[in-house]
C-alpha cells in the first residue's frame, strides 16, 4: 500500500526541501467546548429515521443541536441527574469510552458498516472525544464529589466493617425493580425494559474491568485477573457472561446486537455504566473502582437470584436464565474474592489513600444505584394514556415519515397534543408504540424518556419543552 492511499495530505515545504506529511487527525485541534459538536457530526453519530439500530455496533446517534446547547462548565446536579442534558452527556461519554473497545458486526462487515467502522475508530473521532472527555466527565458525574465525601482515618478493619455492613444491607433488601416487574400491567414489556438497560453492560461484560488487567500492581493484579477470567468464561465463548446474556435476550425474543435499543437507555442506566469507565480510564480512579466493583460483585448474587425467579414467573420455561443463575452462583465467590483478596490487601498496602477512595467508590455506586432504581421505577410505572381533553400548547410542529427519530427526557411535565395526522409515542424498547390520533394528546411526566415518530405526516404541539 502506498502512503498516498492513506489519504494523508502532503504539505509543500516553503523552500522546496523534503515534503512534510502532516497527519490529518491532528490538524486544527478544536477547543474542549467545540469538540462534542464536531464529534457528533462524525458519521456514526448522525441522525437516523428508525427507532432501532440493527446489526451496526457503531451507529449511536447524537443530536448535535442538543449537545451544542449544553453549558459544560455547569455540572449536572443530583437533582438534574435524570434530565435531557444528563442523557446527552452520558450518550456522548459512552461513545467516547466504547470507541476504546473493539466491536465488530455479528453478521460480518458490509460496505456500510465498514465506513462506520472506519469513522468510529478514526483518529479524528478519537481525538475529538478525548479532548472533550474530561470536561464532559466533570459535567456529568462531577456531582458525586459533592455528594460523597470521605474524611477521617480509615484502615483495614474500618473499611472491612463499612463494606460488610453496606453489602449486608443490600443483600437483605428486596429489589423494588424486580418486584415491580411482576406486578406491572405488562410484565414482559417491563422485564424487557430492564433487560434493555442491562444490555449496556451485559453485551460487553467486564470491558471496564479489562482496563486494569495490564500494568504492574502486585499480587492484587492476579486476584483481579481471576475474577476477570470467570467473566470471560475461561476462554470458552459459550460460557462467557456476555454470551449468556445474548442467550437470555434471544430466549425472550429480544435483539442481541450492541445498541439495538440505543434510544431506550435511561440516562441513569448509561451513567452507572459510564461510572465504571470513568474510574478505570482515569487510573487515579483505581481504588474507587475496586470499592465499587467489590460492592456490586458482593451484592449481585442476591439480586440475580431474585431476577431469575421473576423472569421464570413472567416467561415460564421459555426464558434462558443461565445468565442470572451463573451470577447468582459465581458472584458469591467474586464478592468474597473482591473484598478479601483485592480490596483489603490493597488497603493494607497502600494505606489511607486507598482506604478513602475504596469507601468513596462504594458510596458512589450505592448513590448511583439508588438514583438508577428510582429512574427505572418511574419509567416502569409510566403508562401513557390517550386524553381527548389535551389543550394544544406551544408552537405547532411538523413531523413526517423519514424524519430523524430520537428520544429525549422531558425536563418538565409535557403535553403532546396531535392536531392533524397521527403520531407514534415510543417509551419502551419492546411492544407497540402508542398511536396518538388528531384531537388526542398524551401527558409525559417530567423525567420520562420518550420519542415521537410519524409514518405519514402530522402536526402537533408540545408544551413544557423545546
Ligand atoms: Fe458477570
Ligand atoms: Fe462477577
Amino acid at each position: 500500500m502506498s502512503i498516498d492511499s492513506l489519504n494523508i495530505p502532503q504539505i509543500e515545504a516553503p523552500f522546496g526541501e523534503a515534503t512534510v506529511r502532516e497527519p490529518m487527525a491532528f490538524s486544527a485541534v478544536p477547543s474542549q467546548r467545540d469538540a462534542p459538536g464536531e464529534f457528533a457530526e462524525q458519521r456514526p453519530y448522525r441522525p437516523i429515521a428508525e427507532p432501532f439500530i440493527p446489526g451496526n455496533p457503531y451507529r449511536r446517534p447524537l443530536d448535535r443541536t442538543r449537545l451544542a446547547s449544553i453549558d459544560w462548565t455547569r455540572a449536572v446536579t443530583e437533582g438534574r441527574f435524570v434530565s435531557d442534558e444528563s442523557l446527552m452527556a452520558h450518550r456522548f461519554l459512552m461513545n467516547v469510552y466504547e470507541s476504546d473497545a473493539l466491536f465488530l458486526p455479528e453478521a460480518g462487515m458490509t460496505a456500510a458498516t465498514a465506513a462506520d467502522y472506519e469513522s468510529f475508530y478514526s483518529r479524528r473521532s478519537r481525538l475529538l472525544g478525548e479532548i472533550a472527555r474530561p470536561l464532559v466527565e466533570d459535567h456529568a458525574l462531577g456531582f458525586l464529589a459533592d455528594e460523597v465525601r470521605t474524611t477521617g482515618q480509615w484502615d483495614v478493619s474500618s473499611v472491612e466493617a463499612h463494606l460488610t455492613a453496606a453489602i449486608d444491607e443490600a443483600n437483605q433488601a428486596v429489589s423494588l425493580v424486580v418486584a415491580r416487574l411482576q406486578t406491572a400491567p405488562e410484565p414482559r414489556r417491563a422485564a424487557e425494559l430492564l433487560i434493555a438497560q442491562m444490555a449496556l453492560d451485559g453485551l460487553t461484560e467486564a470491558t471496564a474491568m479489562s482496563q486494569n488487567i495490564g500494568g504492574a500492581f502486585g499480587p492484587e493484579q492476579s486476584e483481579l485477573f481471576k475474577i476477570f477470567i470467570d467473566e470471560f468464561g475461561y476462554g470458552v465463548f459459550g460460557a462467557k457472561h456476555s454470551t449468556l446474556f445474548v442467550e437470555m435476550c434471544r430466549s425472550v425474543g429480544m435483539a442481541t446486537d450492541s445498541h439495538h435499543y440505543w434510544f431506550f437507555y435511561l440516562p441513569s442506566s448509561i451513567a452507572v455504566n459510564n461510572y465504571f469507565y470513568l474510574v478505570t480510564r482515569n487510573r487515579t480512579g483505581f481504588f474507587r473502582y475496586v470499592g465499587a466493583m467489590a460492592y456490586l460483585e458482593a451484592t449481585f448474587a442476591t439480586w440475580f437470584r431474585q431476577l431469575s425467579s421473576a423472569l421464570r414467573g413472567i416467561y415460564g420455561e421459555a426464558v434462558d436464565t443461565r445468565y442470572c443463575d451463573e451470577h447468582a452462583h459465581i458472584d458469591q465467590h467474586h464478592g468474597r474474592m473482591a473484598v478479601h483478596d483485592l480490596v483489603l490487601p490493597l488497603v493494607a498496602k497502600h494505606g489511607t489513600v486507598a482506604a478513602r477512595e475504596v469507601i468513596r467508590g462504594v458510596e458512589e455506586i450505592r448513590l448511583l444505584g439508588a438514583l438508577g432504581d428510582a429512574d427505572l421505577l418511574a419509567q416502569l410505572d409510566w403508562e401513557p394514556q390517550l386524553d381527548q381533553n389535551c389543550e394544544p400548547m406551544g408552537p405547532i410542529q411538523h413531523l413526517a415519515a423519514g424524519d430523524p427519530f430520537d428520544t429525549r427526557v422531558a425536563d418538565a411535565t409535557t403535553v403532546c397534543a396531535v392536531r392533524s395526522g397521527h403520531l407514534e409515542l415510543h417509551w419502551r424498547p419492546t411492544g407497540e408504540p402508542l398511536r396518538i390520533e388528531a384531537g388526542y394528546g398524551v401527558r409525559i411526566p417530567a423525567g420520562r424518556l420518550y420519542g415521537l415518530r410519524c409514518e405519514s405526516e402530522a402536526t402537533y404541539t408540545l408544551s413544557g419543552t423545546r
